[in-house]
């Protein structure tokens, strides 16, 4: 019979009950949350596990993130997340939570029955706890070469753009390269070293729509490749993760369709 092997760290055990808050006469809290946490140190632990941690909602603020910062304040110190700006815009804090892959600073507890479960992103190695290894993800962002390309002469004064053209980059300047997209597409589980994954592939897109970049046939050239872009089949979890309301796998569709029309 076949055996087949796990990865390391792909078994969870279960792991610590943490003690629960007490207010100051002793009793429970009256409205209380647990989260269950993974927590991973790929250089000591053998197998990961999941902590579960007690948070008095009376004295936490209303999201995600403001549990996580109250455990690692008051319960467990040794708990590690990224996070910065705690509104959304700095993409740090992404991670799976209840299912989805969203940002921690934007999910209220409130929208969550039950207990929380809180993972790292999907399908990453794990630096510790809550933080995925991202060097992938930003070498593959850093591989559409994400900035102005121009060929004419520089302008005096500025690279003019007229409102309709500048209305192209709307829905695609938005993103805050937080993952969620690429981590919840199958495809890039699968190919995630060749297939440069939504994130990338909108981004990409978004320089293509840009009409002051003048490099739009190499950009094209450096797309048109069985796995860098068309290992998108349309599945679409990239559109429904996006914690900005963006739809990567649109962008990826127009930039099909302009490897179509330049070669008819
Ligand atoms: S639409 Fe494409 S990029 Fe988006 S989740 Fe599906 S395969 Fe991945
Ligand atoms: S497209 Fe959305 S989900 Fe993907 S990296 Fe950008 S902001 Fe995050
Ligand atoms: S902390 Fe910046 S997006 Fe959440």
């Amino acid at each position: 019979m076949v055996q087949f092997t796990l990865p390391k760290g792909s078994k969870v055990a279960k792991g610590k009950v943490w003690p629960g808050p007490r207010t100051t006469n002793g009793k429970k809290p009256k409205r209380s949350k647990d989260f269950r946490v993974y927590r991973f140190d790929p250089d000591k632990d053998a197998t990961p596990r999941v902590d579960t941690y007690t948070v008095d909602l009376e004295s936490c603020g209303p999201m995600v993130l403001d549990a996580l910062i109250k455990i690692k304040n008051e319960i467990d110190p040794t708990l590690t997340f990224r996070r910065s700006c705690r509104e959304g815009v700095c993409g740090s804090c992404s991670m799976n939570i209840a299912g989805s892959n969203t940002l921690a600073c934007t999910k209220a507890i409130t929208d969550v029955s039950g207990p929380i479960s809180v993972y790292p992103l999907p399908a990453m190695p794990v630096v510790k706890d809550l933080v995925p290894d991202l060097t992938n993800f930003y070498a593959q962002y850093a591989s559409i070469e994400p900035y102005l390309q121009t060929k004419t002469a520089q302008p005096e004064a500025e690279w003019k753009q007229s409102p309709e053209e500048r209305a192209k980059l709307d829905g695609l300047y938005e993103c805050i390269l937080c993952a969620c997209c690429s981590t919840s597409c199958p495809s890039y589980w699968w190919n995630s070293e060749r297939y440069l994954g939504p994130a990338a592939l909108l981004q990409s897109y978004r320089w293509l729509a840009d009409s002051r970049d003048e490099n739009t046939g190499e950009r094209l050239d450096n797309l048109e490749d069985p796995f860098r872009l068309y290992r998108c089949h349309t599945i679409m979890n990239c559109a429904s993760a996006c914690p900005k309301g963006l739809n990567p796998a649109k962008a990826i569709g127009e930039i099909k369709q302009m490897l179509v029309k330049r070669s008819v």
